[in-house]
This record gives structure tokens, C-alpha cells and sequence, in this order.
């Protein structure tokens, strides 16, 4: 009988990084779920190393713990220092990252410094690896809305979206973990692109949000100035299978826009 093949799963307790964890388990992986609450502490190194010993893949679905400035800029590249080592350590044949669309061109951005530190860290590594960027979730569509609140009104940046379920995200996530490692950069995202304004506007009216969502080209990304294609693929490799209306009247859908934690 063939030995089932092992993952590590970097931040698998997170929104995103829970769902890969059962994505991998029902595929058949053993996967062992890494972060401060299994004893792995990317910042000091505890316990990293036994995580990814006998592991074939790992999947970093880390984020940020804090939103402080130096959190923001430092982490990925302090965690990469000690995940890095230990993946060549343990001969780790495929490091697959998660990433966001359009983060390499937005390096004024505090938290894309982090993120561009993170997979530079990673081609660099020597490594063989892959870069999933993806779009906004669904999912997240409620916490932009509230970051670009002020009395009432939601005044977003004149830019586009088009985001991607979770699960579809995930979906396409596992499906790179699996197959062998291209040395690049795959893109997902969703069916649709419309304006920001467009998106917070329809999660409002389908949440019965009484807020009212405008363009602003003063209003500010993350703490940066978006381009109107920053956060768009020009082509995406991977497009989630969900169209929102879809997304918003399945069972995820609907207790996310009923305020419930699903992960
Ligand atoms: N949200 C979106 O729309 C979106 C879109 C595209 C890409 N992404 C990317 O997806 C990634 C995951 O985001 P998420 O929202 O799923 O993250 P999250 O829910 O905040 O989870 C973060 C994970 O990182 C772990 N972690 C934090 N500090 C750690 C440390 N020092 N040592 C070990 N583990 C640590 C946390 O576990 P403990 O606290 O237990 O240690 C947790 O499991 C991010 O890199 C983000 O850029 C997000």
C-alpha cells in the first residue's frame, strides 16, 4: 500500500487555511495544520522544522496577527526565514503560496511590502514553488465595506474587482498542491469584473445594509492609491466556478451575508 502523501498546511486554523486543510484531507492527504496553536511559531522558529519533517508540500496561508505598521511590513519576511530553511531541510518538492492579484504593483502599500517580501522569499528559496494570487473573496466583501464606512456611506476607490468564492480560491489552491510545481505565478479569480462601487453596493442591497456606496478617487486601499486595474488579472489561469448570484444563495452564502462564521 502506497504511503498517503503529507502537506503542511502554514496558518491552517485561518479562514482560508482551515478550508484547505479539509480540501487536502478529503483528497486523501495527511495534513498537519501549522500555527501557534499546534506549536508552530513562524516568527521564533518553534516547531517549524518537526511540521515539515517527511512533508512533500506546504501550503502558506499565513496572514498578518496584528495590523500595527512594522507587523504589517515585517512578518511574511520574518516568518519566510524560518520557513524557508526548514522546507529546504525537509526537501519539500512543492512550496505553494497564497498571494493576492496585482500585489507586485503596489508596492506604496504597506501590507503588499509584506506580501512582495513573502514571494520574493520564496522564488529566491531554491525551493521548487508556486504562487497562487487571487482576487478578493466574497467572503471579504462585508470587511471592505466596513474599512471604507463613515456615517452611512461607503466611499470606495475607483477601481475594479472581480472576486472569487473561497471555495473556489481553496478549490484551485489544492488543485496546484497537487500537481508538480511551475516556478511561477497562477492567477484566480472570479466570473465576473465590475467596479468596487458596484460590488459594496450589491452586498448592501442583498444584506438589506441600509449604507449607500460611492466612488471616491480620494478614498485610499490598505492605506494606498489604487490604479483602476490594480486588483484585476489581465487574464486569470484559474476562474472560480461561482457568480456571486450563485455564491449568495448557496448555504456559504447565505449564513456569510447572515453574519455567520462558517470557517
Ligand atoms: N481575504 C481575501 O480576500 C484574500 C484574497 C486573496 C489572498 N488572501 C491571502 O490569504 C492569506 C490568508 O488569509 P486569511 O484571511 O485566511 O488569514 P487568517 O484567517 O488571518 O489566518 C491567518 C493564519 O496565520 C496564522 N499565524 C499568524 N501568525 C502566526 C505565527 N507567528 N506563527 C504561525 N502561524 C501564524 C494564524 O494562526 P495562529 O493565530 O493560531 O497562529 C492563522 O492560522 C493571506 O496571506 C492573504 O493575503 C486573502
Amino acid at each position: 500500500m502506497n504511503a498517503r502523501r503529507k502537506a503542511v498546511v502554514l496558518g491552517g486554523h485561518g479562514m482560508t487555511g482551515v478550508k484547505v486543510v479539509r480540501l487536502l484531507e478529503s483528497r486523501g492527504w495527511d495534513v498537519f495544520a501549522a500555527s501557534r496553536r499546534t506549536g508552530v511559531d513562524l516568527l521564533s522558529g518553534e516547531g517549524v522544522a518537526d511540521a515539515m519533517r517527511g512533508a512533500e508540500v506546504v501550503v502558506d496561508a499565513t496572514n498578518v496577527p496584528a495590523y500595527d505598521e512594522e507587523t504589517l511590513r515585517t512578518f511574511f519576511a520574518r516568518a519566510a526565514a524560518n520557513i524557508i530553511p526548514a522546507a529546504r531541510q525537509a526537501g519539500i518538492r512543492h512550496h505553494v503560496v497564497l498571494s493576492i492579484v496585482g500585489i507586485d504593483t503596489l508596492p506604496h502599500i504597506t501590507y503588499a511590502q509584506g506580501k512582495i517580501a513573502q514571494e520574493q522569499a520564496v522564488v529566491e528559496s531554491g525551493v521548487p514553488y508556486t504562487i497562487v494570487r487571487a482576487t478578493q473573496f466574497f467572503e471579504w466583501l462585508g470587511v471592505m465595506a466596513d474599512d471604507f464606512t463613515k456615517a452611512d456611506v461607503a466611499a470606495v476607490p475607483d477601481a475594479y474587482l472581480r472576486p472569487v468564492a473561497i471555495d473556489d480560491a481553496v478549490a484551485a489552491l489544492v488543485d496546484v498542491a497537487s500537481a508538480p510545481p511551475i516556478n511561477g505565478v497562477v492567477s484566480v479569480a472570479g466570473p465576473e469584473e465590475n467596479t468596487f462601487e458596484t460590488w459594496i453596493q450589491r452586498y448592501f442591497d442583498l444584506t438589506g445594509d441600509k449604507r449607500t456606496c460611492i466612488t471616491s478617487k480620494e478614498a485610499a486601499y490598505a492605506g494606498g492609491k489604487l490604479e483602476q486595474r490594480s486588483l484585476v488579472p489581465e487574464q486569470a489561469t484559474i476562474t472560480g466556478a461561482q457568480s456571486f448570484e450563485h455564491w449568495a444563495t448557496s448555504a456559504t452564502g447565505k449564513a456569510v451575508l447572515a453574519g455567520i462564521n462558517v470557517a
